[in-house]
């Protein structure tokens, strides 16, 4: 078993607040990223398998790279995440994100050898989460 992993980078906005609270609760909760702010995101995808004997790729990473792309960055880059489709009734907090991202990414990533291992989501530089779909 190896495990490979793509490195890419977004920056969105975001507002922290549950909307069944009142506003008083929100900022008791939330404090500052109660506020409008934005966050320059780095995440690590990770994928486990053994290499096809023929290409002695797990997965082609230009073909993550797309994935990625396509599923996850051309979505939440320079958006406002609260009003991107996929976070629809969800806080956008690092964990949820992490979620979201698993459930979009496993489907189009375990097919064939490789299979999604974990993702990595870093919202600053000493901030981040990881979710293995555990
Ligand atoms: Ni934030």
């Amino acid at each position: 078993m190896i495990y490979i992993t793509r490195r890419e980078h977004f920056s969105s906005s975001h507002i922290l607040e549950n909307k069944s609270l009142p506003a008083e609760k929100n900022k008791e909760l939330f404090g500052k990223c109660n506020n409008f702010h934005g966050h320059n995101y780095f995440m690590e995808v990770t994928l486990c398998g053994e290499p096809d004997p023929e290409s002695g790729y797990v997965m082609d990473l230009k073909l993550l790279k797309k994935i990625i792309q396509d599923e996850i960055l051309n979505k939440v880059d320079h958006s406002f995440l609260n009003e991107v489709e996929i976070f629809k009734n969800i806080i956008p907090t690092t964990e949820n994100m992490a979620f979201v991202f698993w459930d979009i990414l496993s489907i189009k990533i375990n097919k064939g050898n490789a299979r999604l291992y974990s993702i990595k989501l870093y919202e600053t530089e000493k901030n981040f989460v990881e979710y293995r779909g555990e």
